[in-house]
């Protein structure tokens, strides 16, 4: 029987390090970042239908465009047109269904894992062909985070974020993430970084060598000293009460406390299962955030779950 749908399951990330520079030639944000996966996943179902659509499932369902703004819908367009491009097959219209756990505007990369998701499900669903370097162009193209989707793990991002060489690690950690049902604009909290820091348009970001070390041994407590962010200052003059989540989490036995991304997601490197479960408690009853969940690193990225 012919393969009907594929689902894959794709990683939400957060930023170990991200030091923001000045404009490119587009007028993105030169980035140096660290990105790391970790196994808050949204699953990606595509089938053929008549005509183009999506559909959000699960708690976020309301907050998730399903015009055709949706960044998955575009993946598969996208990918599609590109088959057809290059004398590949030509695919017909399908339906995606995003079974969403990834919350949205977070900071966490939800829609740009889903769009990495769906290309890989389009590609997979139709045998179109694409390699990775043509699947990571196609990325690009939706989104500075979306080739990293398509990677995972753990990776080093320069360019605007989308240039993206795997970190070989096989560290895993513990994470803590409190969610704020406020999102945050991405592009406002880099507006806001550039009217903070007007110097940063002579800023040149590297990585940082010492987390890349630390990220060898693996060991949480060489690492939580070292994660850093660029974008919290600006996030937290946005979205103040974000400071408050900080504090109950560092004084409540996170390692490390941080926002994540572009916020408002504060993600916190905890020392144990048993410490992230007594952290959720803690973060829960202090009412300062909405929303809280685990994780633990995941290893890869967007990748086929279940073909039917
Ligand atoms: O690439 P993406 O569509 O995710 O970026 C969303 C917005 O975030 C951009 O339009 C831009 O305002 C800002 N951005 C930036 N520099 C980057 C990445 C994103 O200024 N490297």
């Amino acid at each position: 029987m012919p393969t009907r749908q594929v689902t894959v399951r794709t990683p939400a990330k957060v930023n170990l390090d991200l030091s923001v520079g000045g404009l490119d030639e587009n007028g993105f944000h030169k980035l140096s970042t660290i990105f790391h996966a970790v196994d808050l996943v949204d699953d990606v179902t595509v089938r053929e239908a008549p005509d183009w659509s999506v559909e959000v499932l699960g708690p976020y369902a309301s907050v998730v465009p399903v015009d055709d703004s949706n960044l998955a819908l575009r993946a598969v367009k996208l990918i599609a047109q590109w088959s057809e491009r290059r004398g590949g097959p030509c695919p017909p219209a399908v339906h995606v269904s995003i079974d969403k756990s990834i919350p949205v505007a977070g900071g966490m990369a939800g829609g740009s894992a889903d769009a990495a998701g769906a290309l890989v499900a389009m590609n997979e669903l139709f045998d179109l062909g694409a390699e990775l370097p043509d699947l990571t162009e196609l990325a690009a193209q939706l989104g500075s985070d979306v080739p990293f989707g398509l990677v995972g793990g753990t990776a080093l991002g320069s360019g605007r974020g989308d240039e993206v060489v795997p970190v070989l690690t096989s560290a895993k950690y513990h994470w803590v993430f409190a969610m704020h049902d406020e999102g945050l604009s991405t592009p406002k909290v880099f507006r806001k970084f550039d009217e903070l820091f007007p110097e940063s348009a002579h800023w040149e970001p590297t990585p940082n060598e010492d987390l890349l070390v630390a990220l060898r041994s693996g060991d949480p407590g060489d690492l939580a000293p070292l994660i850093h962010n660029d974008l919290e200052r600006p996030a937290l003059e946005l979205l103040p009460r974000l400071q408050q989540t900080l504090d109950t989490g560092r004084s409540n036995g996170a390692l490390a406390g941080f926002v994540s991304g572009s916020g408002p997601t504060v993600a916190f490197l905890v020392e144990s299962r048993t410490s992230a479960l007594d952290l959720m408690v803690a973060l829960a009853a202090s009412g300062v955030c909405d929303n809280v969940v685990s994780a633990t690193s995941h290893p890869g990225g967007a990748r086929v779950h279940t073909v039917e």
